[in-house]
């Protein structure tokens, strides 16, 4: 087994967190948590964590050497690095307030990253895939990139993203020979339908490479600006010039894990990315690793393959049905995230972008009443009264504990067995659980998060069809009711809806984390540490609950949402 690596972009400093930024965040930070418990290894591990083959490594962090980052710190009059910290700071926080479980969080200011860059550059300098030339170009300054003249022309010369006039540009710069990788790069993309996903952003990225790719700057020159003050990291061997911000940021997922104890974390499983850079990400990226490859100058450190498993580029949420824009009022920032964690919870916050949002080629639209709708449904009425019901029947007809050993059922009277609701929902909980296996290599977590509400939706449905509450009167009007077949049945129907909850529980935990592990306090079956997916999803196995296991009603997990009920403002 290899370890595994999941990464998010690094966030451009000069922005405040917003909707965007949390998302991609939030994804891969449901995958590292799938990732955690299918590998048995539920907590983070932490920055010092070695790469064990069941390791899981979360990176996040923020990008900083952008031009946008020293012009606005100047205005402030504070120096590019101290506007920097302060923002950094506040991605640091937002995301622990979000709860994200990353293990690292890297700055490309920091020295293990500005060290590093300057050798991977000269590797590729002295593989003969970078060389020095002339650029003309169209350039959009709020991303910091070049726009090809085709979409520059398309756009009447403004910036596709921010519709900003681009600025014409002249300059001698360093060029990567990415034309030189352009046959590589499409076979790879044709012979693994993974690498890059969804399917669309494949095609996308495909019918480009078609187009013919040309080679790419990946250096600035400093002007006159002394090389002690250039806002970025030096070209190696030549102070003139000082490594494009775009390079910089990409070297990040790298530098990260090149240190003693991290290495075998590298290539990536998968790149978590946003649609708009896509580019970056699925083209120039692979083919820069791949010409470190075939050099052969970092095989020591990382052995022959260093191309990501997988970029996946999700698509951009509006709100309201419209793009998000400050000046229309419909702008969801870290504010407006917070004020529906507070009144609806962090988790029910988790469970809507990840169920509703732009997961595959089409944006989202991030709507209140959607968002109560889909609160209401998925998880007050969902698993949330799901919960209650099971735990206030095994209340109030148990005591408050499991009554019956699923292990010993299985084994029991054929009467039982072949009435019993558990026997379906045992299977139907073998189904789902290697279907999430299989979802989980394709990314798809939408079919995760509906996989863990089937098993919900079952119990629900056995409720309703067996009825419980009408057996269990006539099950004490009876005069000995405890020595009665009849009362064995309530109980095994009864632990199975639980057991079954149990493991809907844990496939859902990856998007609800704090209520999830809130049922298991009240059911005290908290997975222990280092036991897997398949495990703990196994109907009646080893971490099955336990008969005599008290379950402890609690408070309902999701109160119901008023629907008429004013959206949360920043200001609750
Ligand atoms: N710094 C670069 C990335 C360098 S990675 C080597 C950058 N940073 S960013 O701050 O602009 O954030 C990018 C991420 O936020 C992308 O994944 C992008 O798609 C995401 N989003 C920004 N606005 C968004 C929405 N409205 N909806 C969803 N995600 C969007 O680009």
């Amino acid at each position: 087994m290899k370890p595994y690596y999941v990464t998010t972009p690094i966030y451009y400093v000069n922005d405040r967190p917003h909707i965007g930024h949390c998302y991609t965040t939030l994804l891969a930070d449901v995958v590292a948590r799938f990732q955690r418990l299918v590998r048995g290894a539920p907590t983070p591990d932490g920055p010092d964590a070695s790469a064990t083959p069941e390791a899981v490594f979360f990176l996040t962090g923020t990008d900083e050497h952008a031009d946008k980052v020293s012009t606005a710190a100047a205005e402030r009059g504070l120096t590019p690095l101290e506007w920097a910290d302060q923002n950094a700071e506040a991605f640091e926080r937002s995301f622990e307030d979000l709860g994200f479980s990353h293990d690292d969080f890297i700055r490309t200011t920091q020295d293990r990253h500005t060290a590093k860059v300057p050798g991977y550059l000269r590797e590729l300098v002295k593989a003969g895939d970078v060389y020095k030339g002339d650029y003309v170009g169209w350039y959009d300054e709020g991303q910091e990139e070049y726009v090809p003249e085709n979409e520059a022309r398309e756009h009447n010369y403004t910036s596709p993203i921010s519709g900003k006039p681009l600025v014409k540009r002249t300059e001698q710069n360093y060029f990567f020979r990415l034309s030189a990788y352009a046959d590589w790069l499409r076979e790879r993309i044709e012979s693994d339908a993974g690498f890059i996903r969804p399917e669309a952003r494949r095609n996308e990225v495909l019918g480009r490479i078609k187009q013919g790719l040309n080679d790419v700057p990946i250096s600035r020159a400093i002007g006159d600006t002394p090389p002690d003050k250039v806002w970025g990291v030096l070209m190696p061997d030549d102070p003139e010039h000082r490594v494009y911000v775009w390079i910089d940021a990409l070297f990040n997922y790298l530098t990260a894990v090149d240190e003693d104890g991290r290495r075998a974390y590298w290539p990536a499983e998968v790149h978590m990315i946003g649609k708009d850079i896509l580019w970056f990400h699925a083209v120039i990226w692979p083919c820069m690793l791949h010409a470190l490859e075939k050099s052969g100058a970092l095989k020591e450190r990382f052995g022959d393959a260093l191309v990501p498993g997988c970029i996946y580029a999700h698509g951009w949420w509006i709100s309201e049905g419209r793009k998000m824009s400050k000046s229309m009022g419909n702008f969801i920032d870290l504010a407006q995230l917070k004020a529906y964690a507070d009144r609806y919870s962090l988790d029910a916050l988790r469970w809507y972008l990840v169920t509703q949002g732009p997961l595959g080629a089409t944006d989202a639209d991030f709507a209140h009443a959607k968002f109560v709708e889909v609160y209401n449904a998925d998880l007050a009425n969902g698993i949330g009264n799901s919960a209650s019901r099971v735990a206030n029947m095994i209340a109030k007809y148990f005591g408050g504990e499991v009554p019956a050993s699923l292990s010993e059922l299985s084994s029991g009277e054929p009467a039982l067995r072949s009435t019993d609701s558990w026997v379906a929902l045992a299977e139907h909980c073998k189904r789902v659980s290697s279907k999430v296996t299989y979802a989980l290599q394709s990314l798809d977590l939408t079919e995760t998060t509906e996989l863990g509400q089937s098993i919900v939706a079952e119990v629900d449905r056995a409720i309703n069809a067996e009825r419980p509450f009408s057996l269990a009167k006539e099950v004490f009007k009876l005069p000995h009711p405890e020595s009665s077949t009849e009362f064995r049945f309530l109980a095994a129907i009864l632990s199975g809806y639980a057991e079954a909850l149990r493991i809907a529980s844990v496939l859902l935990s990856p998007v609800m984390p704090e209520k999830m592990a809130e049922l298991w306090r009240n059911w005290n079956c908290a997975p222990p540490p280092g036991a897997t997916l398949e495990d703990l999803c196994t109907f009646g196995g080893q971490h099955a609950l336990k008969p005599g296991q008290a379950i402890v009603k609690g408070e309902a997990l999701f109160m119901r949402a008023d629907p008429d009920e004013p959206k949360p403002g920043a200001g609750d």
